[in-house]
């Protein structure tokens, strides 16, 4: 089944863990493998997009017809997402950014000392919420990684960061989130009624995202 419901249409999308370097042989980092934005990647190409995937490192391999742009830290996705926004139609955010880095990057590897270590971090920037305030025909979709109270996090997330859809996980659940080759998702819009998706592979997950955000536009439009 080919649909060409993207033709021509320009998507970025973000995917994997960022890496907040600590010296030169150290890094904060967490679980995200890169499979579901690489999955959305592949799923926009397939139905026609022009699409830029911005990864972190992964173990897994772009998906022909996109544009790579591979970074590191929080603040390289920013530069490199910020760099390309004007141009997007659709950006959707399924990385998992870092939300501190250690405030010092030592130049030269940390030695070990006696007794315990205090580390200070400092917040990098949000960059979904610099999108929402740059935010002129794009649209936007965020990711929600929760734990708890699902909903109220995620409709607050979408309200506070301008997003036009926040697609939620339960990262608690098994079968969800990090690492696994399925998700299970929750899919709010601005407007529409929350669209709760059984578990399924990440594949199926970013085709049905693509169908929700085809409709929204058409919705808007
Ligand atoms: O990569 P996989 O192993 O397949 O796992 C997929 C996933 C669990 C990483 C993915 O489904 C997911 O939930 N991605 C978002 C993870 C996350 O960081 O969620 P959050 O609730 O902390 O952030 C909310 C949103 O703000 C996200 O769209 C995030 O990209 C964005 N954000 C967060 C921090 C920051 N500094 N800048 C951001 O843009």
């Amino acid at each position: 089944e080919t649909r060409c419901d993207l033709a021509g249409q320009k998507l970025l999308v973000t995917a994997g863990a960022t890496r907040e370097s600590v010296d030169p042989v150290r890094f904060f980092t967490n679980h995200s493998s890169g499979k579901m934005g690489y999955a959305i990647a592949e799923a926009a190409v397939k139905r026609g997009a022009d699409v830029v995937l911005v990864s972190g490192r992964t173990n897994l391999n772009p998906p022909a017809g996109v544009e790579f742009v591979q970074i590191d830290s929080a603040e390289e996705m920013y530069q490199a997402v910020i760099a390309r926004y004007d141009e997007m139609d659709i950006v959707v955010k399924s990385a998992a950014v870092a939300d501190y880095r250690p405030k010092v990057v030592h130049t030269n590897k940390m030695k070990k000392k006696s007794g315990d270590l205090v580390m200070e971090l400092e917040r990098t920037r949000d960059i979904l919420a610099e999108l929402g305030a740059r935010k002129m025909h794009q649209f936007l979709v965020g990711f929600a990684a929760e734990t708890e109270n699902v909903e109220e996090n995620a409709r607050g997330k979408m309200e506070r960061k301008r997003a036009d859809m926040i697609v939620a996980n339960n990262v608690a659940e098994a079968g969800a989130g990090f690492g696994v080759d399925t998700n299970i998702v929750t899919i709010y819009t601005r407007d529409g009624e929350a669209q709760q998706l059984p578990q399924m592979s990440k594949a199926d997950i970013a085709d049905r995202i693509l169908d929700a955000v085809v409709a929204a536009r058409k919705q808007e439009a």
